[in-house]
């Protein structure tokens, strides 16, 4: 039995994040990153679209094989085909999901799938009764929810309880809700449809607006019990929501947002490594967590603060996400007090004379160049400590 503050985190890194250009991984790379998720403490991985490919099928069937404790996804078009496929290759899994799914939006019902509103509905309930018939655990997701027309959705949604889903999506597929429109369509939906509390309600953001992570914020405020993300927001176009942020929004504002999730934080910067060597897209250094610049500093002022308190400038230890230390980045914006800092921690202890002349010294080098290295001012001490 789930508390009812937990909020599952869902990581689709290995299967919306590898429908990112660029981002395919190989059979070993899938199994290397699940078993980090499973040590991470992701409570569902969706592990790929078993019916997309051989070597899809093949890896969600041996993350399954190898699972312990996370629920083991497949993702699986509304055809029996798909469905089938997916539910032999998370068989094995302690706990098999199938997640299956199909457009209600007016745009993808009429361009994409070429089907009108009954059809769609007939082919939810027949999805999910057949997917229900391999595994227990069924998730249904509405794609393009936040485009559908209100009571079209609840129609889908209704259907797809009845047929035995146990876990609800609303995905904001293109990522055009915003958090107060997207908080408000949870509560609408939780509040209208007969059963919702015999479900999971869950959110499924992407980043086109950059809103992703804010939108499934606002979606847990408003009954959601599950968030789907990817490590270093990895996804369809501008991606999805980043788990990283997520699960540390959710712990740093506990105060406002008393949610618990299972995720050990410390492993957030080890994960994000991983995806980053993996895929070969580089972390932007100012990432929110798990950035380069997430825990550094450089202006005076705010490295003045950091030594005196780190609480001045850090409303996150790095330690909790997995950085060893809040690093002072030495250069032209840099303050005496860090330098001094910076000095004791290479070994020098200076008198107050030799201190200002060196710190004169490093404001020039600084000038002139964008990184002073530990070794700019190792050199910088001994030729003024020579010339002494
Ligand atoms: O964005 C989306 O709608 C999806 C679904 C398949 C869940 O990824
Ligand atoms: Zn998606």
């Amino acid at each position: 039995m789930t508390k009812p503050d937990h909020i599952r985190i869902f990581d689709t890194t290995l299967r919306d994040g590898e429908q990112s250009p660029g981002a395919s991984m190989t059979h070993g790379e899938k199994l290397e990153l699940a078993a980090l998720m499973e040590d991470m403490g992701v409570d569902v991985i969706e592990a790929g679209f078993p019916a997309a490919s051989e070597g899809d099928f093949a890896s969600v069937s041996e993350i399954a094989r190898r699972s312990k404790e996370a629920i083991i996804c497949g993702l699986s078009r509304s055809t029996e085909k798909d469905i089938a496929r997916c539910g032999e290759a998370v068989r094995n899994a302690a706990r098999p999901r199938i997640h299956t799914f199909i457009s209600t939006s007016p745009v993808h019902m009429k361009h994409k799938l070429q089907m009108g509103p009954n059809a769609v509905l007939e082919a939810v309930g027949r999805s999910v009764a057949q997917a229900r018939n391999l595994v227990d655990d069924v998730e249904w997701s509405a794609e393009d929810a936040t485009r559908t027309e209100f009571d079209f959705l609840c129609k889908c949604i209704d259907v797809a309880i009845q047929s035995g889903a146990t876990t609800i999506n609303i995905p904001d597929t293109v990522g055009y809700s915003h958090p107060d429109e997207y908080g408000a369509l949870f509560r609408r939906l939780i509040e209208t449809i007969p059963n919702s509390d015999k479900v999971i309600w869950s959110a499924h953001c992407h980043n086109d607006l950059g809103l992703a992570v804010a939108n499934s914020i606002s979606a847990v405020a408003n009954g959601a019990r599950q968030v789907e993300c990817a490590i270093n927001g990895l996804g369809e176009r501008a991606g999805n929501a980043a788990l990283e942020e997520v699960v540390m929004a959710l712990r740093v504002r506990s105060d406002t947002l008393p949610y618990t999730t299972n995720v050990k934080s410390e492993y957030l910067s080890r994960a994000s490594a991983m995806l980053s060597r993996i895929t070969g897209f580089p972390v932007q250094y100012n990432k929110a967590i798990v950035g380069k610049n997430a825990f550094a500093h450089e202006s005076g002022i705010h490295q003045d603060g950091m030594l005196k308190n780190s609480e001045t400038y850090e409303i996150m230890k790095p330690e909790d996400v997995g950085v060893a230390k809040t690093s002072l980045v030495m250069g032209k914006l840099s303050g005496r007090h860090a330098f001094r800092d910076k000095l004791e921690s290479l070994g020098y202890v200076l008198e107050q004379d030799a201190l200002n002349d060196a710190f004169k010294r490093f404001k020039a080098l600084a000038d002139k160049k964008k990184h002073v290295f530990d070794d700019d001012i190792v050199a910088l001490v001994d030729d003024q400590l020579a010339e002494d």
